[in-house]
Order: C-alpha cells, then structure tokens, then sequence
C-alpha cells in the first residue's frame, strides 16, 4: 500500500473540482485541491517534519537572552567558531553510523555545506597561479556547482564543466558527491591525477539513501544536516578535513565571509544529532525510533511506489542500483536516493516542460550538464505531494499505455 495515515486521496480524477487531499500541517487538517501544481524541483527535506513532530519537545532548544552572545566558541580549536558540543555529537554520529572516519581530522562548520564548498575552493587554490584553477565534476554533477563556482568571477578558481572531458595537465579540482545529486549513484574520481585535489560532497552517504560500505576516509569531506538529519532551515554543515593548512583556510574564508556561524544553530544541529545517536542507541525517550530504520524504511517504501507506478511504461524509466552489504543495517541493499533521476523517451525533447503541463515541478537535466530528457523530481517531500506525484505519473502512464506514444499533456 502506498498510501499513508498522514495522506488520504479522496476523489480519482484531477480535474474534478470536488477532488481532494487531506493533509496534516502543524497538526491541523487541511484540504488541498489535488490538481493543485506540487513542487519537487528542490530538495527540500519536508520528508522529515513528522519524525520531528513526533520528537515534540524532547527536542526543543531554549535559548537564554544572555547566551550566545560572544563571537568565539573555543579559542583553543583550530576552527574558533565551531561549538565543542557540536564537534562531539558529529564525531558520536559518525562512529554510530561508520560512514566516515573522524580521527585526525579537523572539523570545520559551515552556513551550509554550501559556505562549507566555497571554503573548500578557495582553501585548495593557489593565490599564485597565472590562471583559476579548473573547477570539474562529472555529469551529471549537483546544479548548484556551476553556478556557486562562477558566481563571484574569482581569480582563483573558473567552472571546467565535466570531468570526463578535461584533458589539460594544469592543476584542478574535482568535485565527488557520493551517492551523486541527481541520480544516486556510488562515485569515485574519474581523473586521478598526481597533485589533483578533491572535494568529497557526501550529503547524501547516510542509511537512508544508500547502504554504508566503507568508512569514508578522504582529505576533504563535506556533510550537513539538510540532508542528514533534514534540518536545511537551520543551516548547518561540517567539513572533515585532514590537512590542517587546509582547514585553516577554510577557517579564514568563513571567518572573512560570516565572521563565524551561527551559534544557536549549532547548539540546535547539536541537540539533533545526538537525537539521532541516542535512538540508534536507543537510548532516547520512550517510544523513540531508530531514526535511519523509520527513514530507510520510508525510503524504501517510496522507491517501491514510484517503480510500481511507473512499471509497464516504456515512456521513462528510472535508474537500477545494485544491492550492496550495508554495514550500518547488517543486510543486502540498494540505494534508496533523495531524489528520482527520471530519463523520458527520445521523443519528449523537454521533459521538464512535460512534466509542468502535468503540475509537476522537477529540474532538467540541461540543469545537471545533460539533455533535457532527463529530470531530477526530489523524493523528500512530504507525504501528500508524493501521493500526488504517484497519481500523476500513474495516470501519465496508463494514458500512455492507451494511447501510444504520442502522448501530449493533458
Ligand atoms: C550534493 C549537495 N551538496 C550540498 C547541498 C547543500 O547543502 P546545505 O543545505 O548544507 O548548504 C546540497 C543540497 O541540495 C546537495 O544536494
């Protein structure tokens, strides 16, 4: 069954007026029109609402009038503005969960792991050089990255496009986000050149989306809790940094950029991770669950849904992901990703486009640095849009399984 408690359907039609969908929001039942246009361009954790909501208060963080007033959280760390609490519960997480390796490492925060990227790009380029360094990732890379990379027209650092293609011998740095955004897949270097520096984007390397094989062990790793814990409202990443010069200037962007991050969200992300740690341990307040078992198990049940929907069609397909030993579960499994990377047939040239005709807001593909058949739609909204979603892609493939191929929108 695809449907949940939170979400019930009424009606079967889009078109008709009377149609609806019953949806919680702050606890409050609401009534949305179901033709109404659904949003899945962005990432946007909403996904995680109801495990917090159940949380209530035991989650809650009271700030005082006379706390967080300071600039500085320990002069004594390296990164000056990073709260000891927060440092303590993220190396806590990552033991629990044994994606990554925290010892002898430096933990820089970010505004995001966003801040956190743009530190990492000025940290690895050279003041020096005749020419920007080349920034590269390969296709299809996170949208963000292009236009994060060329915003500013640094003279440190120029967007290079996809990594496939650069054949200069000048330095570069590639950008790896495993599981990938758009399209989850396990992503290693595709260059490999002596002196090449990378940055690990490792949002995504969580149980939820994709089973934990290795504890990640690079030179530069960025994690946030927007796609960890879902809490992208309070701005919060981290960087796992081997190289103290480097995580020295990390520092010095942000410190130059924000003049440090913001406390209050840190001793939040603080109080939410060790959340997280204590009901893997279940160590929480009664009746808390696991939260990757809920989040792994919603996940899974998405995935399902969506294949079952658009099983028998042959106008999209989804990507296959191999069933890998999640060490963190104890079992074979597949990559349950934070986001569908949809390809059309040849003939829908903008599938984009098509999906907005259907009210469905998704990303192109031109977006990722390939063609326009293929679209990202997010997989993290909350429950009642991705019934929608479900309905809609149903009713487009059974239309297309009546009709043929040269299906138009409705
Ligand atoms: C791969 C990747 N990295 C970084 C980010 C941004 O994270 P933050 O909200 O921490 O800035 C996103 C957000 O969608 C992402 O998909």
């Amino acid at each position: 069954m695809c449907g949940t408690k939170q979400a019930a359907i009424n009606g079967h039609s889009s078109s008709s007026s009377h149609s609806c969908i019953e949806a919680k929001e702050n606890g409050v039942t609401k009534k949305l029109p179901s033709d109404s246009v659904i949003n899945l361009d962005h990432g946007d954790p909403k996904m995680f609402e109801s495990y917090w909501r159940r949380m209530g208060d035991n989650c809650a963080v009271v700030i005082t009038g006379w706390q967080s007033l300071s600039y500085f959280s320990d002069i004594t760390s390296l990164c000056w503005f990073l709260e000891p609490e927060l440092a303590e519960e993220v190396r806590r997480l990552h033991r629990l969960v044994g994606n990554a390796v925290t010892e002898d490492r430096h933990i820089v925060v970010g505004t995001g792991s966003t801040q956190l990227f743009q530190a990492a790009l000025y940290a690895l380029s050279s003041p020096d050089a005749d020419e920007p360094m080349s920034v590269v990732s390969a296709a299809p890379y996170y949208s963000s990255y292009p236009t994060l990379t060329e915003f500013l027209r640094s003279r440190l650092y120029r967007w290079a496009g996809d990594a496939h293609g650069f054949d200069g011998d000048k330095p570069y740095i590639e950008l790896v986000t495993s599981p990938n955004n758009p399209d989850g897949f396990t992503r290693k270097t595709v260059i490999n050149r002596r002196g090449g520096k990378v940055v690990y984007d490792l949002a995504y390397y969580w149980p939820q989306y994709t089973p934990i094989t290795i504890q990640a062990d690079h030179d530069l790793m960025l994690f946030t809790v927007s796609k960890s814990t879902g809490h992208a409202g309070s701005r919060i990443g981290w960087a796992l940094v081997k190289d103290k010069e480097v995580a020295k200037k990390m520092t010095k962007f942000i410190e130059l950029n924000t003049i440090g991050v913001s406390k209050d969200s840190q001793v939040r992300a603080a109080k939410l991770l060790r959340a997280v740690s204590d009901s893997c341990k279940q160590l929480g307040s009664q009746g808390s669950v696991n939260f990757f078992d809920n989040f792994r198990r919603l996940m899974i049940n998405r995935w399902e849904c969506l294949r079952n929907v658009i099983r028998g069609n042959d106008l999209f397909t989804l990507p296959e992901y191999p069933k890998e030993f999640c060490n963190f579960a104890g079992e074979f499994t597949e990559a349950h990703p934070a986001f569908a990377w949809l390809k059309f047939k040849e003939e829908i040239k903008d599938s984009e486009s098509f999906l907005r005709a259907h009210k469905i807001l998704t990303r192109s593909g031109k977006h990722f640095g390939v063609n326009k058949t293929y679209v990202r739609i997010s997989m993290l909204d909350r429950e009642e849009n991705f019934e929608i979603l479900l309905e809609r892609l149903s009713k487009i493939s059974a239309k297309q399984q009546e009709n043929g191929p040269s299906l138009r929108a409705s």
